[in-house]
């Protein structure tokens, strides 16, 4: 059977249409599925809860600390018997939070002071409003780190704005620095109190384990930054089989401060067999070391034994985001997180992959370069590497963004999610405002409401 022009391309059209349905039906049956299985995980907790006398546990959180307590707490409640039903600052309604009695907040601060991505839209559209909520009673546990000017700003709005809405707090808001243990037991101690009842079972401490330092690698040598590290962590010993997902983050304790956990992205996927790590060594103004990536980058013996845990980081997996395009943005260290996202990728053959990182100079601050060559020629990654140092004015990778604005747009138009790791101050925020010029504000909200915009910036 042969077919004359005129058909060849209707059938050709008629393909295309057939394929763009197939990949639209695949990524909407995927998202159904990460809906579903949230929805699952809150349906086992709120089974029992019935609308009114139910607690609300509220979270707003950028990289887990905040939603994982948020679950502890539903659960002891549960455990306690009384009804408590759970959702995020993303999803909670002004409807909703008028409906319910009691309520419990717990939210992360971000920027400078403010809300955690998944709280923004609340922020701005719920709290820029005057809502009756005489009848709410509420407690605040607010995360933050006293070492920022803004220490627990966002819990600290939340708090003002449910007071000044008419909503009468049980028992003073908790601010928690970097975890500290001791605000976590006054939280659990008045939860107690509260319901009458011993909430420990669901809060286990966190175990740590001894991983071994095999490989300290200097990335950067005659660079005009601080010395950047390749470091791998070889697991406690031959039969572990380590199950974290590209995006997650490793917590590790230096041993001259073993109370305070530090958080670096993991650069390496699960099949890699060892965590990898890429370090700045950062130097006080005393000139002194830092006090985790000095001991990691310089103090800490080849072979030693380093006490780490592996903590899941959802807001930066790749999820349902598997079938998209990807545009992944970053600059310095922050490539760590990136680079196990684009490994995550080959290994799974996804091959629409668009980098755009940012260092100094293209001679001593290209790290990892030979791993993205292979992957630019294997046609899974394009690449715009942006070194500010090389040219007579210094260009970022927000300034690379609005170069390509017209890519960016065809890309997002394309499904694309967007992830960006590396620094808050300069790149991630540069980046933020480079996106709202081009795309607008409102897209930009809607890509982070469909989880297509991620962040793990520090
Ligand atoms: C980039 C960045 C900015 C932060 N800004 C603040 C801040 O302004 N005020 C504050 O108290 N804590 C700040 N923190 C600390 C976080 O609130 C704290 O680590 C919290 O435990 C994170 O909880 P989450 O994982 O639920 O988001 C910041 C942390 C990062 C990484």
């Amino acid at each position: 059977m042969t077919f004359d022009y005129y058909q060849t391309r209707y059938l050709a059209a008629a393909l295309c249409v057939t394929l763009y349905i197939a990949l639209c039906s695949r990524i909407i049956y995927r998202e159904w599925k990460k809906h579903q299985q949230a929805a699952k995980n809150a349906a086992a907790l709120n089974a029992s809860a019935s609308g009114v006398d139910a607690w609300l546990i509220v979270y707003g959180s950028q990289t887990g600390n905040a939603e994982q307590l948020a679950w502890q707490t539903a659960q002891a409640l549960h455990t306690a018997n009384i009804p408590a039903q759970i959702t995020s600052l993303a999803q909670l309604s002004a409807n909703t939070l008028q409906s319910y009695k009691r309520a419990l907040f717990i939210t992360s601060t971000y920027g400078e002071g403010d809300p955690p991505d998944n709280a923004t839209i609340f922020a701005h559209k719920i709290m820029g409003n005057h809502y009756s909520l005489n009848t709410l009673q509420y407690a605040v546990l607010a995360l933050g780190d006293r070492q920022y000017k803004n220490f627990c700003g966002f819990g600290r709005q939340l708090d003002q704005w449910l007071q000044s809405q008419g909503a009468q707090a049980i028992y003073p808001r908790i601010d928690v620095s970097n975890s500290d243990p001791k605000a976590l037991a006054q939280w659990r101690e008045q939860l107690s109190l509260l319901t009458g009842t011993e909430l420990l079972t669901a809060w286990q401490t966190p175990t740590y384990e001894s991983w071994r330092l095999a490989v300290r690698q200097h990335m950067n040598p005659g660079s005009a930054g601080n010395p950047v590290y390749h470091l791998e962590l070889a697991p406690p010993n031959e039969q572990y089989t380590p199950t974290w997902q590209a995006g997650d983050l490793v917590q590790l304790l230096p041993p001259s401060d073993p109370e305070r956990p530090r958080e670096y992205s993991i650069a390496s996927i699960a099949t890699d067999k060892r965590i990898h790590l890429l370090i700045r060594q950062e130097r006080r103004t005393d000139g002194s070391l830092g006090v985790s990536s000095g001991w990691l980058t310089q103090h800490a013996a080849l072979n030693s034994n380093v006490t780490l845990r592996i903590r899941p980081h959802r807001n930066f997996r790749l999820e349902a985001n598997i079938d998209r395009p990807l545009i992944l943005i970053g600059n310095g260290t922050g490539l760590a997180g990136l680079r196990a996202l684009l490994k995550e990728r080959a290994a799974n053959h996804k091959h629409t992959n668009w980098l755009i990182f940012g260092e100094r100079n293209a001679a001593f601050d290209n790290y990892y370069r030979d791993e993205l060559v292979t992957w630019q020629q294997q046609g899974m990654l394009t690449t715009d590497l942006v070194f500010s140092r090389d040219t007579a004015q210094c260009r970022y990778v927000q300034d690379q963004l609005r170069h390509k604005a017209t890519q960016l747009k065809e890309w997002i138009d394309q499904g694309a999610a967007i992830y960006v790791c590396g620094s808050l101050e300069g790149m991630a925020s540069g980046v933020d405002a480079a996106l709202k010029e081009i795309i607008g504000a409102e897209e930009v909200q809607r890509l982070t409401e469909e989880g297509r915009y991620r962040r793990d910036v520090y």
